[in-house]
């Protein structure tokens, strides 16, 4: 199983979160990890290398601090350039059908703020169903997320283990 990360956190250098993941997975040779903003500063994606990332990958982790319930803004602009039509989609598009996708990312609020009856009123789950439905259209297969809240420090380590063994262990939602 071939393992790809992509990261899009736009300040790496400040972050904590993000930041102790990626070391952690540095410890991996098998995992390649792709960290966006370091790879593109001017925002300008070179579509073909990330294609052939893409192909040379089973599972595809996208991994951010949540920012206005969704991801940096480089993410949303890689899926609108990589993932094409008769690429990723359409009628000769099955570059991606069968990959497996997840996310895994940090987020600042409680967790108990992602509840039906919590100041966010809605949960992890629903704020994920645009990434599910993408993973749908292009014929992936969705994992479940992974999600920490930043709140307790005294995780980051643990976390960071989990993360690993997250993405090296999970099966594909049916
Ligand atoms: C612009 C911005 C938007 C944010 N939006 C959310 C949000 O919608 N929900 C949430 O729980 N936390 C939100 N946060 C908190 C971040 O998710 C949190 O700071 C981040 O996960 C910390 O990770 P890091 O240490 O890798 O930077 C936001 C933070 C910023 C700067």
């Amino acid at each position: 199983m071939k393992i790809l990360v992509i990261v899009a956190h736009p300040n790496i250098e400040s972050s904590v979160w993000n930041k102790a993941w990626v070391n952690e997975l540095k410890r991996h040779d098998e995992i390649t990890i792709h960290e966006l903003y370091k790879e593109y500063p001017d925002e300008n994606i070179d579509v073909n290398r990330e294609q052939q990332l893409v192909l040379a990958h089973d599972r595809i982790i996208f991994q951010y601090p949540l920012y206005w319930y969704s991801a940096p803004p480089l993410l949303k602009k890689w899926f609108e350039d990589v993932l094409l039509y008769n690429w990723a989609y359409g009628p000769e598009g099955t570059k991606t059908k069968g990959k497996e996708i997840g996310v895994a990312f940090s987020y600042g609020a409680p967790k108990d703020a992602y509840q039906p009856t919590g100041s966010n009123r809605f949960t992890l789950e629903e704020i994920l169903v645009p990434v599910r439905a993408l993973a749908n259209y292009i014929s992936a297969l969705y994992l479940p997320h992974f999600a920490y809240n930043t709140l307790d420090l005294t995780r980051l380590v643990q976390s960071s283990k989990e993360y690993v063994r997250h993405i090296t262990t999970v099966k594909p939602v049916v």
